[in-house]
């Protein structure tokens, strides 16, 4: 059935518009071919009024040609371009065409500005006030609605300013992360703990283990049931970035302070993702994000 419907929209309006445009033309002959009987005055013969008259002049001839300009403009428009239904045109110009060249020249202009930063290390391009400045706004442009404006994150999405790394903040690391993507995952982790006590008890040994405050008691029961935790947040609770498992022993917590949060998280895990860029980015403008995250928590602003 759309088979057969697959067409019909497409015929209907470029029938519609032929029709629009022979209409015209057959307006116009329609037109020219009548003649209105004149008098000998020149006039059409009606009278209003008593005395107001009707002269009987013909279209003026460049009024004329402007409508027959136009229509074969009309007809010679839609034979290259777009407009006859899903007719594509001779010249098979597109607006996303359009935009494929201009971006394609875009990215010609800047080549040699990209070569540029691709000779210096990352290290030194977070210096480069230039480099910056692109980073910045490439930042804004792709980063800014998940990682915030300011790079500081929010629930669930890290901070890219601070020291503090789930998978790594080595200028390798980040341009890894940024052009593969993560995926934080931790799985739910009550049944290999025990009971809702149990899970109770290792959220305050996890507590305990930044100082924050806490039942001690519990902590205490909760420390040999870390065990299972230890895996991927290492026995000292100070994670591990082979895995992006956070270390727990700081007070930056990405999903939430205090008990609840932590028997939240363990009752019912979590997956966390960092989209990869790479098909949306090129590899220089990589770079440039990564010496701009790079330097956000390794080089003081003036
Ligand atoms: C759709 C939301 C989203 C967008 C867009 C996004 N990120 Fe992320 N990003 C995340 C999440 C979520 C994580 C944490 C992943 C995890 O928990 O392991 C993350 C992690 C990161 C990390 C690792 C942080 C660490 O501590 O190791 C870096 C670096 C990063 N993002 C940079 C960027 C850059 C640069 C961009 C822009 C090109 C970007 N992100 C765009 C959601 C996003
Ligand atoms: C298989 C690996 C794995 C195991 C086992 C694991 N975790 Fe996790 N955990 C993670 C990862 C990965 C994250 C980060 C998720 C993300 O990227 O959002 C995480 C996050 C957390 C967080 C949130 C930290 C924050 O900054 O908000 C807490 C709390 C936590 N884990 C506690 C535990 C406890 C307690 C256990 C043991 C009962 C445990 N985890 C076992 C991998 C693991």
């Amino acid at each position: 059935m759309s088979d057969f419907n697959a067409n019909f929209w497409s015929v209907w309006v470029a029938a519609i518009t032929l029709a629009g445009i022979i209409g015209c033309a057959v307006l116009l002959w329609v037109t020219a071919k009548t003649k209105v009987p004149s008098h000998s005055d020149n006039t059409t013969g009606h009278v209003w009024d008593e005395d107001l008259s009707e002269l009987n002049n013909p279209m003026p001839r460049w009024w004329m040609w402007l409508f027959v300009i136009t229509i074969i403009f009309g007809l010679l428009y839609l034979v290259a371009y777009p407009g006859l239904g899903s007719y594509e045109g001779q010249l098979k110009w597109t607006t996303r065409g359009e935009h494929a060249a201009e971006m394609k020249q875009a990215e010609a202009d800047l080549a040699p500005l990209y070569a540029q930063f691709t000779a210096k290390k990352v290290e030194d391009l977070a210096g480069d006030a230039n480099a910056k400045a692109i980073g910045e706004r490439l930042f804004m442009n792709n980063c800014a609605q998940c990682h915030g404006s300011d790079a500081r994150g929010s629930k669930g999405f890290p901070s890219l300013a601070d020291k503090d790394w789930l998978h790594g903040g080595t200028p390798d690391k980040i341009i890894e992360t940024i052009t593969k993507g993560r995926n934080g995952a931790m799985p739910p982790m009550a049944a290999a703990v025990g009971s809702a006590d149990d899970v109770k008890n290792v959220a305050n040994y996890v507590l305990s283990l930044s100082g924050a405050p806490h039942d001690s008691l519990r902590a205490q029961l909760g420390k040999p049931k870390f065990a299972a935790c230890a895996a991927c947040h290492g026995a000292d609770g100070k994670g591990n970035q082979a895995v992006g498992a956070p270390n727990l022993a700081d007070n930056t917590w990405l999903h939430g302070y205090g008990e609840q949060a932590i028997v939240n998280m363990i009752n019912t895990g979590k997956t966390n993702v960092m989209p990869a860029q790479e098909a949306k980015l090129t590899e220089a403008q990589i770079r440039v994000l990564a010496a701009y995250v790079w330097g956000l928590s390794n080089i003081k602003s003036p």
